[in-house]
């Protein structure tokens, strides 16, 4: 058969590692897919470069229009990241009827819906295993290996510069920046690192997930977002002594009155596997009636496991060419006219437990006036510690773990907590998951 061509809209991490993946692994995949795939050109914003000589074939150009308008070109892949000129060059495409992969999952979270419209309208794919868990092929198992199921949540480590960071300050001692420009160098962070740290990143992807998991629409805006910059050390420290770890974790959960999307900060009991998934590693753990808990591990950000993602979404792309629109994978994993409006819950009806750490006087009566406070807005006290004054201000540090309440009875009970006289300060609060089944 003809080989197939391609053209990549940018040639920086991911696409010089899904290239460096196609050329090494070239008779694998011709093996597997029964046709030759060549890289014909990509399209950055500064030609004047060295690529590595396997890749020097390649055609580099500046001119991304012409990849998209090239009559050769069979299948366009675009990592270029960002909004404009993305959009406009993969609707292009698909107006030119070629197949795309993405790795954008900004541009499939915030404009999925018009994108799959477009591709549906030409009767081409578009396939973004790359945009969620980088090397994970979770969409691929949610999406078919979990098709028979009813999914109740997913709950993953879904941004690799993240749990990179963490792992590197708070297990090794260094130092944020340090730890953000290796991610940088290595080419895990986002053109913007703010969107990784800050948990927007994380937001984009678990909008991919949910949609994918329930059939809902894509709804980044949804999603009740905290990045990573309020974890410290002491709570690290207090949260390993209770037996917990502190991960960044993306949390779709379809509540049976409403879906919960957050992002955010959160203790995970330390025996569950994903408690221990550490560096640049992701883990989406799904918990669906048929099959119970699964949990899907691998490399999160990277050149090549990135590029592995989208290859495969290449050589599938390639093999459902000739189906029918109607007889492919749907895009969402449902049928486009069977997605359901999902009613997102607000964060004040979100329920989970919490870990609470309060500066207190060292005074008698304190404990009562926290329990107190507690007790009225109904919340149920898991475990309670009281730890020795860390300097030489004589408060001391309280760290409380909960019961399931609703988010907006722990608001109320923070901001009566911290308007009693005998604690100083803010009170730092961690949401905290069970995560039970695996
Ligand atoms: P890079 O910054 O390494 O590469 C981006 C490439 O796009 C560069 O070659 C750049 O050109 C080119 N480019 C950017 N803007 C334009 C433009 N306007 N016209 C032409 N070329 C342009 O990014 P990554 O490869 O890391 O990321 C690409 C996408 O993949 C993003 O959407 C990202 O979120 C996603 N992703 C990244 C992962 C990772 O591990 N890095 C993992 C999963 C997804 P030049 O080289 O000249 O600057
Ligand atoms: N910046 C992203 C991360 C890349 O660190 O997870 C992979 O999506």
């Amino acid at each position: 058969m003809k080989p197939v061509k391609i053209g990549f809209l940018g040639f920086g991490t991911v696409g010089q590692g899904a290239a460096t993946v196609i050329k090494r692994n070239a008779a694998e995949i011709s093996r597997r897919i029964g046709r030759d795939i060549i890289v014909k050109s990509a399209s950055v914003r500064n030609v004047n470069r060295e690529l590595d000589p396997l890749l020097a074939e390649v055609e580099l150009t500046t001119d991304s229009e012409s990849i998209v308008n090239d009559p050769e070109i069979d299948v366009v892949v675009e990592v270029m990241g960002g909004d404009e000129p993305a959009r406009t060059l993969l609707t292009t495409a698909i107006a030119n009827g070629k197949h795309v992969v993405t790795a954008n999952k900004a541009l499939v979270a915030c404009h999925g819906a018009e994108i799959f419209d477009a591709a549906r309208e030409h009767g081409v794919s578009v396939a973004f295993e790359a945009a969620v868990a980088g090397g994970i092929p979770v969409i691929k198992s949610i999406r078919e290996g979990l098709a028979g199921n009813r999914i109740q949540w997913v709950a993953g480590i879904i941004n690799g510069t993240c749990n990179y960071i963490l792992t590197e300050m708070l297990e090794k001692g260094r130092e944020f920046e340090d730890v953000l420009e290796d991610a940088k160098a290595l080419g895990y962070a986002e053109a913007d690192p703010t969107f990784d740290v800050e948990g927007i990143d994380a937001a984009h992807k678990l909008t991919i997930l949910a949609s994918i998991a329930f059939g809902v629409p894509l709804q980044f805006e949804a999603v009740y977002i905290e990045g990573i910059s309020s974890i410290s050390r002491e709570d690290t420290a207090y949260a390993r002594e209770l037996g917990y770890r502190i991960k960044h974790l993306g949390l779709a959960i379809d509540t049976g009155n409403g879906i919960e999307l957050r992002v955010h900060p959160t203790l995970i009991p330390e025996r569950r596997l994903i408690a221990n998934v550490n560096g640049v590693m992701n883990a989406v753990l799904v918990q669906a009636d048929a099959v119970g808990p699964t949990l899907y591990y691998g490399a999160g950000a990277g050149a090549e496991p990135t590029g592995s993602s989208v290859v495969a979404d290449i050589m599938d792309v390639v093999r459902v060419a000739s189906a029918s629109v109607e007889n492919r994978v749907p895009t969402l994993a449902f049928q486009h006219d069977a997605l359901v409006d999902s009613h997102p819950l607000k964060p004040e009806e979100f329920q989970t437990s919490y870990y609470l750490r309060i500066l207190a006087e060292d005074k008698p009566g304190v404990m009562a006036d926290i329990s107190r406070v507690l007790a009225d807005e109904a919340i149920s006290i898991e475990a309670i510690v009281q730890k020795e004054p860390v300097d030489n201000s004589g408060k001391l540090p309280i760290v409380l773990l909960t019961k399931k309440i609703t988010e907006g009875s722990m608001n109320n009970a923070i901001t009566k907590l911290e308007s009693l006289s005998v604690i100083a300060g803010k009170v730092t609060r961690i949401r905290m998951e069970s995560l039970g089944g695996n």
